[in-house]
């Protein structure tokens, strides 16, 4: 399959459960999750991506905030994941699947300075965080309040490191 159109949702199998989320349900709630599980395995190998290249006078700092945020993301694509194994569905997170579908922009290859790859963590954090907050409303509108305080706890985390990353460039007059 060409790695740039993977559709959403082909007709995913629906494994046999007692939860009482009706089969329709689950699976409008399994495509909605699998979107953001690939945005979030994306997020996750950017936030790597900073903490290997940073370079210049914070590199310790940075480099230390960065991993602390991959093991962050890392929770949260666990969490996505196994909410959709609980609904029945199949988790999609390979790599491939992410790079067809993540909804983040591309990570910049070519940068080095620590206030640069600053800037592109909060981008990155900033985008996934205002999905994070959509599927808070998307999954309350399918009646799943636990896919909801799922994202609420995805996107409370999200922007704490948000905070973290930016207070490194918001003293800056
Ligand atoms: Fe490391």
């Amino acid at each position: 399959m060409p790695n740039s159109v993977i559709p959403l949702a082909e007709a995913p199998k629906l494994y046999e459960t007692e939860n009482d989320i009706t089969a329709r349900r689950r699976v409008e709630l399994i495509a909605l999750l699998n979107q953001r599980l690939a945005s979030a395995v994306d997020l996750q190998l950017q936030m790597k991506q900073a903490h290997w290249n940073v370079k210049g006078p914070s590199f310790i700092g940075l480099h230390e905030l960065f991993d602390q945020v991959d093991e962050a993301v890392e929770s949260y694509v666990d969490l996505i994941a196994e909410r959709i194994v609980k609904l029945g569905g199949i988790a999609e997170g390979t790599v491939r699947v992410a790079a067809a579908r993540s909804r983040l922009a591309e990570y910049p290859l070519n940068i080095a300075e620590g206030m640069e790859h600053v800037e592109a963590v909060a981008r990155a954090l900033s985008t996934f965080g205002r999905q994070a907050r959509q599927t808070i409303n998307e999954a309350n509108a399918l009646d799943d309040a636990d896919t909801a305080d799922l994202f609420t706890e995805v996107s409370r985390g999200t922007d704490k490191w948000l905070w973290f990353v930016e207070a490194h460039s918001q003293a800056k007059k």
